[in-house]
């Protein structure tokens, strides 16, 4: 199928506005050929990818020729965590050779127009999208976010197709971004009773194991959900499958707006239950776990709002010699936590706050051996990524796994 083009994009495909559009523009019909696409979609964002740990040596050689050709974001984007911190990668042991690749990415980045962001969640930091608006994302998590809490519209964007869209502002109008195509074919009844924070990362888990890539509509979720535990479902379900759009029925925006079965009845139905939940936490856990010395938490990056619960749980606690906590977040989190005295407390229960990088990709110093953390994506990736021991929990079960009461302090 031909795919039809306004004349702006073929303007830009003729090279009208630079070398660098041109081949952005010539690399997005492409891919809009090869998927049968009929027309392109304009994006009001992107986010993209500059974690080395991802784009690796060819995704640095894309970014500099863009870059020399004379390339410029049309649209805001913003990009990903990277995969050292910025600030403690030398303390963190990354090799000098990585760190400068992955600073080289960052100058690029920022050359090419992208706002230095660097976090999972751009949506907690100013790249919001509206209801219905079209977007570029490249971050599974974020994805899934957009799609199905935000009613925005995206595909999981490929780390190289995602710049492309960040230069022309345009993407092949296939998948999410066609309405039809956005609509549920599995019900998922939860009766699990009352859901804590933990439940939502498992049953996360639970529906991306079972349904890959289908689009479930969620029945049993209360309506005072929070978007933090909509953020850890949704990231859970892209990490374990490859959920993009999920609806909850009552809750997210197009499920209050209509049937989010388009009208028909769903192909597939299954329940989940407290015994469901609690199966799968065990299988999450590797089988030989020692006593924990690392906890990490914050993946998707942790928001204030989790940060505040955390810093709450640590008042009056340590975190016990050869034990440690470590913390990840946005940039943006990270000041607004500052400036609301909690990475105060904090640092002085001995937790350590890593911004702007990322929780999986981040180097882990050999002499931890088991590992907990609150996260059902970090917990489906870590043994795979890292080989150690894991449990996975709740916040306060971390808490009180490496960080003991202070006497004299008061909990
Ligand atoms: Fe974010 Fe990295 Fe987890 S990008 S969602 S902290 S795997």
């Amino acid at each position: 199928m031909t795919t039809r083009l306004t004349e702006d994009e073929k303007a830009m495909l003729r090279g009208d506005r630079g070398e660098a559009v041109q081949f952005a523009m010539e690399t997005v019909v492409r891919v809009a050929r090869g998927f049968d696409a009929e027309e392109l979609v304009e994006v009001v964002s992107v986010h993209a990818m500059a974690m080395y740990g991802d784009l690796h040596d060819a995704g640095l050689d894309l970014l500099e020729r863009l870059h020399r050709l004379g390339g410029r974001c049309c649209v805001p984007t913003t990009q990903d965590p990277a995969s050292m911190s910025f600030t403690h990668w030398q303390r963190m042991g990354v090799p000098a050779a990585y760190a400068d690749k992955q600073f080289r990415l960052a100058r690029l980045a920022e050359a090419l127009g992208e706002h230095p962001l660097w976090s999972c969640t751009p949506y907690d930091a100013g790249n919001a999208p509206a209801y219905g608006q079209n977007v570029a994302w490249a971050e599974s998590s974020a994805v899934s976010f957009a799609n199905s809490v935000l009613g925005a519209r995206t595909n999981r964007t490929p780390a190289g197709l995602a710049i492309c869209a960040a230069l022309t502002g345009r993407m092949p109008k296939v998948g999410l971004y066609r309405p039809e195509h956005r609509v549920a074919r599995v019900k998922v009844v939860v009766d699990a009773g009352e859901l804590t924070a933990l439940d939502y990362h498992t049953l996360g888990i639970l529906i991306g194991r079972r349904l890959g890539t289908e689009i479930p509509a969620l029945v049993g979720i209360p309506t005072n959900v929070t978007r933090d535990d909509l953020k850890s479902l949704g990231a859970a379900a892209a990490a374990s499958g490859a959920v993009a759009l999920y609806h909850v029925i009552g809750v997210t925006p197009e499920a209050c707006r209509a049937d989010p079965f388009g009208g028909q009845p769903p192909r597939e139905e299954f329940q989940v239950t407290r015994g469901d939940l609690e199966t799968t936490v065990r299988e999450l856990q590797t089988a030989h776990p020692g006593p924990v010395d690392l906890v990490v938490v914050g993946c998707p990056h942790y928001s204030l709002g989790e940060v505040r619960r955390l810093a709450g749980l640590l008042r009056g606690r340590r975190v016990a010699p050869g034990k440690a906590l470590w913390v990840y977040t946005s940039g943006e989190v990270e000041r607004q936590a500052a400036a609301e005295g909690l990475l105060a407390t904090l640092d002085a229960a001995g937790a350590e706050v890593l911004a702007q990088t990322c929780a999986v990709m981040s180097p882990l110093p050999k002499r931890f051996r088991t590992l907990m953390t609150d996260s059902g994506k970090y917990a489906s990736y870590l043994p795979s990524e890292h080989g150690v021991e894991l449990v996975y929990g709740g916040i306060d079960a971390c808490v009180q796994a490496v960080a003991a009461l202070q006497e004299g302090i008061g909990a």
